[in-house]
């Protein structure tokens, strides 16, 4: 578990194995789950609401931060320079598609709620399930 005992749970649940073993990078995937979990866990909050655009922003802010960390850490990791480049291509996808999105939001082009869970969730948890983890077995093979 990544969450300490006590805490309600996530409204997606958390990744099984939840550690790069990188101190720094494992507490920002943690704030970040909680940004995301405090924007996804209320309904009420819609789109074009001063509450989601706050939210958002706290989660773009957190999320360019930690692209910048993770990317700094696993080069410091030792990893490869092709898979590096991979990985910072990944991110690059992702910084473009929140762009985008908060150019609509602010455009205020109607945006169903689900679209923005759905990629709020693919950038945090998808992508750390399908990318992060592997990169950090890669750093550590015990
Ligand atoms: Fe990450
Ligand atoms: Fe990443």
């Amino acid at each position: 578990m990544i969450r300490p005992s006590g805490q309600p749970p996530a409204v997606f649940p958390h990744p099984k194995h939840s550690s790069l073993g990188i101190l720094r990078i494992d507490q920002e995937h943690l704030a970040l789950l909680r940004t995301l979990d405090g924007l996804i866990s209320r309904p009420d909050i819609q789109p074009h609401s001063s509450e989601f655009s706050e939210g958002f922003s706290i989660l773009t802010r957190q999320l360019l931060e930690h692209f910048a960390n993770e990317e700094a850490a696993m080069a410091a990791e030792g990893l490869s320079p092709a898979a590096l480049e991979q990985h910072v291509s990944e991110h690059k996808q992702i910084i473009e598609q929140l762009t985008q999105l908060s150019f609509d939001l602010m455009a205020r082009k109607p945006i169903p709620r689900e679209h923005l869970v759905e990629s709020m969730h693919d950038w945090i948890v998808g992508h750390f399930s399908a990318h992060d983890l592997e990169l950090g077995r890669q750093g550590d093979p015990a």
